[in-house]
C-alpha cells in the first residue's frame, strides 16, 4: 500500500522569516541526500515570492553549509521567454542565487527556450531531466508557489495540465498571462519526495484556507501530493492571521 505522505504547515510572522525556514529546510535536505547518495536534485519555483529565499541561500551561513557542488538545480516552470528577458525565472534565480555559489555550471538546468518551439522545448528538457531524476530517484525537493487563482507551477485552472499523466514536462498556453508556458506536471511534482509550498500575502488567504481545509479540491495547488513530505511554508498574512 502506498505510504502516506505527511503535510507539514508553519506559519512565520513575515516573508523573510519563512524564508529563513525554508533555508534551513534546504540546508537539511541537502547534506541528507548528498550523504545517502552523493547528489541533491533541487527543483526551483518561479514567480516573485522565492527572491528572499534564493538571496538568503546565497549568503552565509547557508552559502556555506550546502554542498553546492553536489546539488543539481532545475526549474519546475518557465515563461517562454529568452533567459536575459525580466520575465525568466532562469534569470531570476542566477541574479538573486546562482551566480553567488560554486555549483558546477552543468549542473543548473535551465529550460531550453532559443531557436525552439514551446513543445520542442518541454521535450527536450524531459530528456534532461530524466538524466537525472528516475521514477525510482525522484527529485528531492521540489520549491512550489500559488496563485490567487491556485494555480502552482504553471498548471492553472482549467488546464489541459490538470489531466497530464504521462509526460513530465510540457508546454502550455495560458491564456491569463497571454504567453506560453514550460511547466512540469503532476507524474513528475508527485513523486518528489519533498515538496515545499512558499506562500506568502493576504491576497492568497482566501485561496489557502480553501485549500488546506479540504474545500479547494478542483484547484491545481490541491492535486499536490509528495512521496514523504508535503510543506507548507506560510506567513501571518496568507494564513489569514490578520
Ligand atoms: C511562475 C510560477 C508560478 C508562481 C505563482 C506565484 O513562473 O510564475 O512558477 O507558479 O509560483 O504565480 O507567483 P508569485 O510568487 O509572484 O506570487
Amino acid at each position: 500500500m502506498a505510504k502516506k505522505f505527511v503535510t507539514i504547515k508553519t506559519v512565520w510572522p513575515d516573508a523573510l522569516q519563512l524564508a529563513h525556514a525554508a533555508a534551513h529546510l534546504i540546508v537539511v535536505e541537502s547534506n541528507k541526500a548528498v550523504q545517502q547518495k552523493g547528489i541533491f536534485t533541487l527543483a526551483l519555483s518561479g514567480g516573485s515570492t522565492p527572491k528572499i529565499l534564493f538571496q538568503l541561500l546565497a549568503q552565509v551561513p547557508y552559502k556555506n553549509n550546502i554542498p553546492w557542488k553536489h546539488v543539481v538545480v532545475a526549474f519546475g516552470d518557465e515563461r517562454f521567454v529568452a533567459p536575459t528577458h525580466e520575465d525568466s525565472n532562469y534569470k531570476m534565480a542566477m541574479d538573486s542565487l546562482l551566480s553567488h555559489v560554486p555549483i558546477p555550471k552543468k549542473n543548473i538546468l535551465a529550460i531550453p527556450i532559443l531557436q525552439l518551439t514551446p513543445l520542442a522545448s518541454a521535450k527536450l528538457y524531459e530528456a534532461q531531466l530524466r538524466k537525472f531524476v528516475t521514477a525510482k530517484n525522484p527529485f528531492d525537493l521540489v520549491l512550489l508557489g500559488m496563485g490567487e487563482d491556485g494555480h502552482t507551477a504553471s498548471i492553472f485552472p482549467k488546464s489541459e495540465l490538470l489531466t497530464e499523466d504521462k509526460r513530465w514536462v510540457k508546454e502550455v498556453w495560458v491564456a491569463e498571462k497571454n504567453m506560453h508556458r514550460i511547466s512540469f506536471t503532476f507524474p513528475l511534482i508527485n513523486r518528489a519526495k519533498n515538496i515545499a509550498f512558499l506562500v506568502t500575502g493576504y491576497a492568497k488567504a482566501p485561496i489557502v484556507k480553501k485549500i488546506l481545509s479540504g474545500r479547494g479540491s478542483a484547484f491545481p495547488a490541491a492535486k499536490v501530493t509528495a512521496a514523504e513530505n508535503l510543506y507548507w511554508f506560510l506567513d501571518e498574512a496568507s494564513n489569514g492571521n490578520f
